[in-house]
């Protein structure tokens, strides 16, 4: 994963650079640094931990430089593994996985070559030296051409101090043009802060940055013309506006967003194909991964029970292997809040290389899937920044279950679903009071049935990857089958119960585990389960669409995920060996 910028210009490079890569924080946060160039040296500043921890780094002189947030694959997190790395007179920063560095690696201590991290990245600057004649670029591409995995680089060299040589091939990179300066970073997002005219670079694609005007070149090393795209800011805001936490902050915003849900494609004119599309379709594929692809689930149900178009939600590193069938008429549907999500880009790839119609359902505008796709439905959900996604969950929700109306011909207001949600904000306040059943638990368990088991899996999700806490998400119906066997006295079990013909199905399986010791905690729309004595603790949310009810029930569990990841000391924000966008294989 990890964030790479680059800086030429005018202005001193460091607090550009650093600037940059605290908007690139969500890909990675293990250890980051910058390099700064001036006529006399490069010099390199790197710690492990979150950009902040580099923030003295400001002060280096000069006006070229090049940074790295790091989201570790290759070696631990740990300073002599953070970024740029250094070689001769080539200095890098990358982002991506070298897949054949350990034979590279032995290539170069053959040549009495050593060695100081453990990263797969260092071996690119020793390519680079080798290579290295008088031509920069030339010895940029030269490397390149050994690299095999994916990479973006960006790469200064103490005989052009003056210059950044860019090369990509399957991860992202963009570059960006302002008054007397240049600029490189891994996405629009960052570079949005400094400048509004950007050049997308390709696969096999170099660029220079040196003066006011970046120059393109082919993998050959031909020069290239590059449209400029001119683009609008893409979030106007990522602060935390008082809140403790972004997450809190981004919970909070789910009426606003609900509120401003309407469906729609950019560009405007791609809709008329894309309903026409939707009413023809025979068969739904859907692509995503984590939460996106709980929130494919939970519209596999609405667009069955709905519109009785077959749906199949497929895990996007699954679906990318595993030669799906895709007949004519099928239509595929990749959801992801970032757009960048490798495994999802990959099988978006695959479905439209097979002839599928592309639909994209992403919250960031110049996205790599964007690019991808033959429609894109956006979430406009604004920044989300937390790891843990909330907000782009209910968002995604409200975008897909307004397709699977409009295939039916109904119209939905989710306006109203804003005051639902916001009276559900409110009563799931309570949930702070079953922190204390949760924190020494040895395992959790979520259950539902139908919708509610999507809720189930979205809310077991959200208590992992925040609390730290082992728990699963568990068809109610299925427990008894195996899992009730590790339902003790010290287990939580959380019952979701939002549909009325299902309701004493699950109450069953609730039964079964409180014979077993276990103690309930139930979210459920009805008043009467609410009410029942068994339980712990309840929580009563709005009645809607039975269909549609995991837009507010996951709004308790993302609450019960924040307060016990505070409860146990974490950083609910920046759980320990994730990042927000996961752009590796
Ligand atoms: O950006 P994407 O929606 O493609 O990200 C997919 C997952 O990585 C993401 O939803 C992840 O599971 C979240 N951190 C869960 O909260």
């Amino acid at each position: 994963m990890c964030g790479i910028v680059g800086y030429t210009g005018r202005r001193r490079a460091a607090p550009v650079l650093l600037k940059l890569l605290k908007i690139l924080e969500y890909r990675g946060y293990d250890s980051a640094g910058i390099a700064v160039a001036n006529q006399e040296r490069i010099d390199i500043f790197k710690r492990q931990g979150k950009v902040e921890q580099i923030g003295s780094a400001s002060l280096l002189v000069g006006r070229t430089g090049i940074g790295h947030t790091r989201w570790a694959t290759h070696g631990a997190p740990s300073e002599k593994n953070a970024h740029p790395h250094a070689y001769g007179k080539f200095v890098i920063a990358h982002n991506g996985i070298i897949e054949n560095h350990a034979l590279l690696k032995e290539e170069c201590i053959a040549r009495n070559e050593t060695f100081i991290s453990d990263t797969d990245s260092e071996v690119i600057a020793h390519l680079i030296s080798r290579y290295y004649e008088d031509d920069f670029l030339r010895a940029v591409q030269k490397a390149c051409v050994r690299l095999e995995g994916s990479f973006a680089i960006v790469v200064l060299s103490s005989d052009h101090p003056d210059k950044i040589v860019c090369a990509r091939k399957g991860s992202p990179l963009v570059v960006g043009k302002g008054d007397r300066e240049c600029f490189v970073a891994s996405d629009l997002v960052a570079l949005s802060s400094e400048t509004d005219q950007a050049f997308l670079l390709e696969d096999g694609e170099y660029a220079v940055l040196q003066g006011a005007q970046p120059v393109f070149y082919d993998r050959e090393l031909s020069e290239i013309y590059k449209e400029k795209l001119r683009f609008d800011p893409v979030f106007d805001c990522a602060d935390k506006e008082g809140y403790l936490h972004f997450m809190k902050k981004e919970m909070n915003e789910i009426p606003s967003v609900l509120n401003k849900t309407k469906l729609s494609c950019v560009p405007e004119k791609d809709f008329n194909d894309f309903y026409k599309v939707l009413c023809q379709t025979e068969y739904i594929h859907i692509v995503a991964c984590g939460t996106a692809y709980h929130s494919g689930l939970c519209a596999k149900y609405a667009l069955e029970s709905l519109c009785r178009v077959p749906t199949e939600v497929c895990i996007a590193s699954e679906y990318r292997y595993r030669n799906p069938i895709i007949k004519p008429r099928t239509l595929v549907i990749a959801i992801s809040q970032s757009g960048e999500t490798a495994d999802t880009l990959a099988a978006a790839k695959l479905a439209k290389e097979r002839g599928a119609y592309l639909a994209a359902v992403t919250n960031v505008k110049y996205s790599s899937l964007t690019r991808l796709a033959d429609c894109v439905l956006e979430t406009n959900a604004g920044a989300e920044i937390a790891v843990a996604a909330t907000k782009s969950f209910n968002a995604q929700l409200a975008v897909l279950y307004s397709v699977a109306l409009l295939r039916k011909g109904e119209k939905e207001d989710f306006t109203e679903f804003a005051a639902y949600a916001q009276k559900t904000l409110d009563s799931a306040e309570a949930v702070r009071g079953w922190t204390p059943y949760f924190l020494g638990a040895k395992s959790v368990y979520f259950i539902g049935r139908g919708v509610d088991y999507c809720a189930a899996l979205e809310g077991s999700l959200k208590l992992k990857e925040i609390s730290y806490l082992p728990s699963e998400g568990y068809a109610a119906g299925e427990l008894k089958h195996g899992t009730l066997a590790l339902v003790d006295e010290n287990t939580p079990v959380v019952a979701i119960l939002t549909q009325r013909s299902l309701a004493e199905k699950t109450m069953n399986a609730v039964h079964e585990t409180k014979s077993r010791g276990a103690r309930v905690f139930l979210i459920t729309s009805l008043p009467d389960i609410a009410a029942n004595a068994e339980a712990t603790s309840s929580v009563l949310i709005p009645a809607c669409r039975e269909e549609f009810t995991p837009i507010l029930s996951v709004i308790p569990l993302q609450a019960l995920a924040y307060y016990t990841s505070i409860a146990r000391g974490n950083d609910p924000d920046k759980p320990r060996n994730l990042a927000k966008s996961v752009t590796v294989e």
